[in-house]
């Protein structure tokens, strides 16, 4: 298998580039699509992600088959820039405070749900049980119950349910998986991930309204949020799971308030790891107080390794090999007289020396995140009137094990799914 290692890599560095379109996963392009009929969009939550899903969508950066009707937010500032957002583009969607209302009042094929996390699962089922479409930010629910019952609705209506990993349709993303699961990597023996940031995550609340403090910082209390495993944590727990083709075992986890003491409810810091049955494992982090290491994915094969986030594969054996680490540093410790002669096979002491290469990039030519092309595929899926079940299945189990990780915070145990939870 090693002895074929360097023809593999050459064979697969050169096909690699062409793959991610190729054989995208996600299917048509808009010349085929089903219906020339216009997709009736709403947007509910119009606050900082929902008015940015909003833009990419009137700024005609996606499918220009779909007409933005309503917008609904419960929080009249939000609604108020919502408004006048579309108004720059010349257009008046309906409005409403009250998502029920704009769901029995307005014919609408698909509803974009970007409300707190708490406020994700009852209108999600809502508007399945209608008939209605569903694009919902991540992470799915605020329990596994609430979470259940979404995928449920799912099935039992029929009705489109696609949650907000966008990473799922990043062409970067999905060159780098293909890649990844037509073996240029190896076999994967582990992967790391961690989203950093230097930021106390407050938002603003107005002087003279204290009593909106719970609205607006959501994410800091546990009654609407498990704060950074549902808010950051899943979207790379997702990424996980892709590269590993399933999911996790177990999750052992860990999480304090360790810094930012000033009456939040959620951990400003943790860790996890998270096993799966072929004994690989995912070990991540997140914390608040330093952003020096950034966010980053490795997935570690015996090949290479992906650091997905800055689109780099690092091989562990170059098509122009340098000396092996154990041997730069044999080299080095002789340069600096440490050794008369080389002791046979290295010395079993020295730290391995990182490799000292750059890397190659993984693709080019993703612009954005893959938020635009996530939009753009879920106006397609209404006008398919179908979407890939993986997908959904994908957000349901993110959801699952980032509520469960909170529990092994919570127990101080290793924590393994319920069946209940289990969706085959
Ligand atoms: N995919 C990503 O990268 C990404 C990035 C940021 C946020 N998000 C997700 O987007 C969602 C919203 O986050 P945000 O930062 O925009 O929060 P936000 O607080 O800025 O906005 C939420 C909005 O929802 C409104 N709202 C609350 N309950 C409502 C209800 N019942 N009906 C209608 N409107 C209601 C609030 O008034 C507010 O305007 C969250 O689920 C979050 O995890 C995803």
């Amino acid at each position: 298998m090693k002895g074929n290692r360097r023809d593999f890599i050459k064979k697969t560095a050169i096909a690699g580039a062409g793959l991610a379109l190729a054989a995208s996963p996600f299917g048509r392009t808009f010349a085929a699509l089903a219906s020339d009929k216009k997709v009736r969009l709403a947007v509910i939550g119009t606050g900082s992600r929902g008015r940015y899903l909003m833009e990419l969508l009137l700024a005609q950066k996606v499918n220009p088959n779909y007409e933005l009707v309503a917008v609904c937010d419960n929080y009249g500032p939000s609604l108020n820039e919502a408004v006048a957002l579309a108004k720059r583009y010349k257009i008046n969607p309906k409005t409403y405070t009250d998502y029920s209302q704009l769901i029995n009042q307005s014919p609408v094929d698909g509803v974009i749900i970007a409300t707190p996390l708490h406020q994700h699962a009852h209108i999600t089922i809502d508007c399945l049980n209608k008939g209605i479409h569903v694009l919902c930010e991540k992470a799915m629910a605020r329990t596994l119950d609430d979470t259940k019952a979404m995928y449920d609705a799912h099935i039992n209506s029929g009705s489109i349910l696609l949650i907000g990993h966008q990473r799922l349709h990043s062409n970067q993303y999905i060159n780098a998986l293909e890649r990844i699961h037509n073996g240029e990597i190896g076999v994967i023996g582990q992967m790391k991930a961690y989203w950093h940031r230097n930021h106390n995550w407050r938002r603003d609340v107005p002087d003279n309204q204290p009593d909106l403090e719970r609205k607006i910082n959501w994410r800091l209390y546990k009654e609407y949020s498990a704060g950074l495993l549902t808010e950051l944590m899943s979207h790379q727990l997702q990424v996980a799971n892709w590269a590993m083709k399933k999911y996790p075992v177990s999750v052992m986890a860990t999480g304090s308030i360790q810094y930012y003491k000033d009456g939040r409810e959620v951990p400003d810091n943790m860790a996890a790891i998270f096993s799966y049955d072929d004994g690989t494992q995912f070990i991540y982090d997140s914390m608040t107080i330093n952003k020096a290491e950034g966010c980053e994915e490795h997935i570690i094969g015996d090949y290479a390794t992906m650091k997905l986030e800055s689109n780099n594969i690092l091989r562990e054996d170059p098509i122009k090999p340098e000396p092996a680490p154990g041997i730069a540093q044999l080299i080095n410790d002789i340069q600096n007289g440490l050794f008369k002669s080389a002791p046979i096979g290295g010395s079993s002491w020295a730290a391995e020396t990182a490799v000292s290469y750059n890397g190659e990039e993984i693709y080019k030519g993703q612009d954005g995140d893959g938020t635009r092309e996530e939009i753009v595929h879920f106006i397609d899926y209404i006008q398919q009137k179908s979407s890939p079940e993986w997908m959904t299945k994908e957000g349901y189990y993110t959801s699952i094990w980032s509520l469960l990780t909170e529990k092994s915070i919570e127990s101080g145990e290793r924590i393994t799914c319920p069946d209940k939870y289990l969706i085959g």
